[in-house]
Formats: structure tokens, sequence, C-alpha cells
């Protein structure tokens, strides 16, 4: 890609970048959240069609102009999008062949679709069946059909843009093996990413991006991480981070949420338990993290605090003193009550609507006298939120769509802050995050605690759920199998705990 600039409505997002990849090589792109990295990655897959941006792409040497995705998958490239699209009612095969369906006599030919498809998840062996409804699945397996969709096109470079924001540990790994087996047939793979652990898993090279500028390329030298790791990061940030985790000072008050006895069944199989009778408290000040393996129940727990658990779950809720009966996120919201969900496309944005309007919505009822909203305070407060949150737009009007994917996630998070809660449930909130936003909403959920909040939250980053909580609990075979303070227990004593591996 030669000098590729492109503008939204006169606003510059990649400003003159030049990247190449060469056969059999993966390569990291690597920036903050908002930086271009989406951006530039849509016009090589012709989202963002020739015409609509300036410079030139070339593959093999030869000049591809492509008016749409199909042209450009037609030109050898294939992405598989940040934000996923799926066709929830239709199946697994019909997912994969969505833009290819094969035909005989006229007729979709439903049983080689099917066949192909098996095929693909045997390859990759993951437990999926091809006439599965794209509903039926969690997030990180549709995510998975995604990337089968792409890899059934016989294209020549493959972009991943952030995929393993909502995979598993083993989903990972399984990824991981696809992308080794597509270098090793000489393809070009560009790796889109806010974990910098796994770049230096799987990148040869990495590119950084910085306001819409490349700010630097190096090659990988697995010897030694440590140095380029802090390399990358400065040019991603501009500066050195440091003081990555900071401490909260936060006094710690009285019993503010107590769970006693919470049995969570499974939605799915009625009397299978996900959760079996935990009890614990949590005080005013504390921050306290949910630790355990995919599936353990952590989300689970929280949606059923919020109300909006599917299933069946019984037991008894305290908060500060008062039993709560909530059934629905807006009787949990009337009692101070905020989550942060896993997955924000489905439960967190309003896509039609802007970022002021976004951040403002659950406040409404609050800021409006008699019916009619105050717009000047409405406006004041998403403000501070976009200056606060370092939400990275042109306007506070612009379609919160329109952001990066991480700078949606850090609207969604302004929004439940500014309810001003008691109790602040966060679920991965920083998912999609960059490194510089991370210790921002560290910061904030250090500056709410201190302000006598109490926050419950989960995240399957183990090092930031073990440095910023005061207190983690183990979540293993549905029980709480440790409660430990901060400093208390190691990483990998957590994951042994939480595999059942640990014996003691
Ligand atoms: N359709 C659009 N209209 C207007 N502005 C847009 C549009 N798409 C992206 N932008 C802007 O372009 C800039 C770059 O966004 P992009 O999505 O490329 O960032 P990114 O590097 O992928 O970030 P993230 O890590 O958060 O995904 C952002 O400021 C974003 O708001
Ligand atoms: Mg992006």
């Amino acid at each position: 890609m030669l000098n590729i600039v492109k503008a939204f409505s006169g606003v510059l997002a990649v400003k003159g970048v030049t990247l190449t990849v060469a056969k059999g090589e993966v390569m990291a792109l690597l920036g903050e959240n908002g930086a271009g990295k989406s951006t530039i990655m849509k016009v090589l897959s012709g989202m963002y069609g020739v015409g609509s941006y300036e410079g030139e792409i070339k593959i093999d040497g030869n000049l591809v102009r492509s008016h749409s995705p199909q042209e450009a998958a037609r030109a050898g490239v294939a992405m598989i999008y940040q934000e996923l699209n799926p066709f929830l009612d239709m199946t697994v095969a019909e997912n994969v062949f969505m833009h290819d369906f094969p035909v005989k006599n006229g007729m979709v030919d439903v049983k080689k679709m099917n066949g192909e498809t098996r095929k693909l998840i045997e390859a990759i062996g993951v437990d999926i069946h091809p006439t599965m409804r794209l509903r039926s699945l969690p997030a990180g397996q549709q995510q998975i059909v995604a990337i089968l969709r792409e890899l059934h096109i016989d294209a020549k470079v493959f972009i991943f843009d952030e995929p393993t924001s909502s995979l598993t540990k083993t989903e990972t790994v399984k990824l991981f093996e696809i992308i080794r087996r597509l270098k090793s047939q000489g393809k070009s793979i560009i790796y889109i990413s806010h974990r910098l652990d796994e770049v230096f898993q799987i990148a040869d090279t990495v590119s950084v991006m910085r306001d819409g500028y490349l700010s630097g390329e190096m090659e990988l030298d697995h010897g030694n991480s440590e140095a380029q790791m802090k390399q990358i990061i400065s040019w991603m940030v501009g500066r050195d981070v440091k003081d990555m985790y900071p401490v909260n000072h936060a006094e710690k008050g009285e019993v503010s949420l107590s769970v006693q006895n919470l049995t969570i069944y499974d939605p799915l199989s009625g009397d299978k338990k996900i959760i079996d009778n935990i009890s614990f408290t949590i005080r005013k000040g504390e921050i306290v993290g949910l630790a355990g393996l995919v599936g353990a129940g952590r989300t689970e727990i929280l949606s059923t605090i919020f109300g909006c658990y599917k299933g069946v779950s019984h037991g008894t809720i305290l908060l500060d003193g008062k039993a709560l009966e909530i059934h629905s996120p807006r009787e949990a919201i009337r009692e101070n009550i905020a989550l942060l969900t896993e997955d924000r496309r489905a439960n967190g944005i309003i896509a039609q609507m802007s970022v002021e309007e976004n951040i403002t919505v659950p406040i409404w009822r609050r800021i409006a006298r008699h019916g009619v909203m105050n717009r000047k305070q409405e406006l004041d407060i998403a403000r501070k939120s976009i200056q606060d949150l370092l939400i990275k737009c042109h306007s506070g009007k612009m379609r919160i769509d329109n952001l990066s994917g991480g700078n949606q996630q850090k609207a969604v998070l302004a929004k439940w802050l500014n309810t001003e809660p008691r109790l602040l449930l966060l679920d991965e909130p920083t998912r999609g995050v960059d490194i510089g936003a991370k210790v921002e909403i560290y910061q904030i959920m250090n500056r709410l605690v201190e302000q006598g909040m109490t926050i419950l939250w989960a995240s399957s980053e183990l090092p930031e759920l073990m440095e910023i909580s005061d207190r983690i609990l183990v979540l293993g075979n549905g029980h709480i199998c440790g409660d430990y303070k901060n400093g208390e227990i190691s990483q990998e004593a957590v994951l042994a705990l939480a595999s059942g591996a640990g014996g003691e």
C-alpha cells in the first residue's frame, strides 16, 4: 500500500501511509484507538473503494483498483472485520458461503455447502456444526465462523482485525494454528491487536500507526522482547507509559453488596448449575475481581445481579443492607446499579444515535425537567465524558458507529459512569481498548471507589484483574475456590485453582 490517504468528510483518518507485507510474513499493525488501523485495512479490503482514497495498492506487483469487497476478494484480499455483522438467523454453512453459494440445477447445493463447511471446521478442530443457527453460538464461535468464511476464499492477503477480542484461550490457540498454516502456504497476513503478548507470539514484523501516520516499523527479534515492547509502546502513545497499574487508596467501609446462596442454572440444560450456592460480600470502596476460566460463570453472576440473566437463578442479593428484587435492567438502574456488558455491539451502543446521545441515554430522565430535556446539561455531561475518557471523535454529534472500535467501548463506559451508580459491574471493560486508555480506565475505577462506590468486575486479562482488584474471587466448578487479597496469590496459582488442578 503506497502513500494511502483517506478522509471522512474532510477529516483525515489516514495521512499518507505506506505498508508492505511479504509472502509468508505476519505483520502486526498496532496503534492506539482511532489511529487509523481499521480504516486503512478497509481501503485494502475494498470496503472503501477506489476513488474514495488516494494512493496505490499493489499485489504481486499488479495495481489493484477495487470498487467493492467482492472485487478486492477476487484480487486476493480477505478481511475478518472487528465489528461482526453475522447473519444470526442463517446457519453456519450459509454464513460461510454467503457470497458464493454453490449451485446445482439452479438451486443452492445445500449438501455440498454443508460438506465443505464441515471440512473447514474439521481442519480447525472446533466444536461447531454446519447446520447450527449462528444465533445459538457464543460470540467467540461466531467469530470463528467469520474466519471460516474468509478461509474458504483462496486469498493472498488475509487481514485479521482484532480477531481474538471475543475468543477463548483455546480458540485463540486454534486461530494461531490457522495463521501459521496460512504463513507456511506463503500467504501474507496482517494482524491487528491490542494484546502485545499475542503479537510477540505470532508476528514477524510490527508496523505502528499513530494519529493517521506510520510512526514506526521493526522486525521482531524474539530474544529481546522487553526492549522491543517498550519501543513499540512509545511509538503507539508518543511517550513512555509508567505506572501501568495505578494503586488505589480508597478506604473500605461497611458491607455494600452481599450475595447469599446464589445458584445459577444453565439456560440451555435446565438442571445443570453454572454457579452452585455461592456467597460473598463486598465492602464500600472495594474493587473485587472475578477470576475463572471461560464458562466459569463470571458473566452470569454479573448479569444475574443486574437482572438481565436469561436463565433461572435463586439466592439473596442485598445492597447496603436492603434485599433487592431485580428482574430487569430498568429495576437495577433504579437501584443505582450499572453493568458494562462484554458484548458492546449487542448491548452497549445505539448505532443510529450520536456519541453525545449514547453517553447520556440512561440519565435523560434525571436531566429532563417537566419532560423537557435540558440540552445544555446533556452537552456538558457528554463533553466532560469525552474529555475524561479521551474518546477520540471530531465531534460529539458523530454517529457512534463511526467511532473506532475502542472508542465505542469508552463511550459505553462513560454512559454507565454518568449514572453515578452505587454498585458498578464491569464485564471485560478493557477489551479492545488501547494501552493509554486502559490506564485511564483503571484510574477512573480507583477514583470511583475513593468516592465510596463498589465495583465487581471480570476480565480475562489476569494481570490487570490481579493488579487492580483489592480482592479476587476465583471461580471453579461453580464454587468460589479462593478469596485472596491483592498480592496474596500468583497468576499461576489462580489458574491452577480455577482449572481445579491446584489441589489445596
Ligand atoms: N465512517 C466514518 N466516518 C467518520 N469518521 C470515521 C469513520 N470511520 C472511522 N472514522 C474515524 O477515523 C479515525 C480512525 O478510525 P479507525 O477505526 O481506523 O481506528 P483504529 O485504529 O482501528 O482504532 P481501534 O483500535 O479503536 O479499533 C477515528 O478518528 C474514527 O473516528
Ligand atoms: Mg479498529
